[in-house]
């Protein structure tokens, strides 16, 4: 009898440590090899690995280089902000790496507009300025609750993974911050862009009904013009 005890508890110990296991994993794959440097050409390409990967005789130290990062980026747009990403697209070398980074330029008052990665989370480093930065987690029970924090020169913030987040620069002089990412590229998703700007456009009546609001003001937001700020 007491040895079945011992087996249960043993199996429900072994259960609950799996499910542990699990719920740990991570999103990014370990890298396989030291490095997997992109390029576009099958032919000098040795194997697959989401991107072709440069035969690693064939990388050098430019593979893993990109410079200009200190220089702030012109943000005369109608957001007041301008994104420079550097991920695998134009930093080769990151390839199979899971990580990748941001520099976003403030203007007064400038704004990085709701938005969301939907293959990273983001650490959030201030430089310049001060900036109010949120975001919002999930729908559900107790659902959709905003987070917020004013961030000053030297704070992080993390913008969990997909989540939809934001900052807006409230001081009266420029912003600068940087991001890094869990992903090598973690994708953007601009909330107005994606909802009001699509293309083709997304039938009215199903924004009329999903914002519950009058179908000319629907009608409205899809014919302005909307920007990226990257
Ligand atoms: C961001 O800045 C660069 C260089 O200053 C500029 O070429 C680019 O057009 C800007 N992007 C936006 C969206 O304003």
């Amino acid at each position: 009898m007491q040895i079945i005890m011992k087996a249960k508890y043993l199996i429900i110990t072994m259960a609950l440590l799996a499910l542990a296991c699990s719920l740990t994993s991570a999103y990014d794959p370990s890298p396989l090899q030291d490095f997997c440097v992109a390029v576009k050409d099958p032919a000098s390409a040795l194997f697959v690995n989401g991107k072709f990967c440069k035969d690693p005789k064939l990388a050098s130290a430019n593979d893993f280089f990109l410079s200009g990062l200190n220089i702030p980026r012109d943000t005369s747009n109608p957001l007041g902000s301008n994104v420079t990403a550097v991920n695998v697209d134009n930093l080769a070398g990151l390839n199979t790496l899971g990580v990748s980074l941001a520099r976003v330029d403030f203007a007064p008052y400038g704004l990085n507009p709701p938005h969301t990665h939907p293959r990273g989370t983001e650490l959030f480093i201030v430089l310049e300025g001060t900036l109010y930065a949120g975001f919002v987690t999930s729908d559900g029970d107790a659902g959709n609750r905003l987070f917020t924090k004013m961030l000053y020169p030297g704070d992080v913030f993390v913008f969990p993974f997909g989540l939809i987040h934001f900052q807006l620069n409230v001081g009266k002089t420029k912003a600068v911050a940087f991001a890094s990412f869990s992903s090598q590229n973690p994708g953007l998703i601009t909330i107005a862009n994606a909802v009001f700007g699509s293309d083709p456009k997304i039938n009215p009546d199903v924004l009329t009904k999903a914002f519950q609001v009058d179908k000319k003001l629907v009608e409205y937001l899809q014919k302005q013009i909307w920007l990226s700020n990257s």
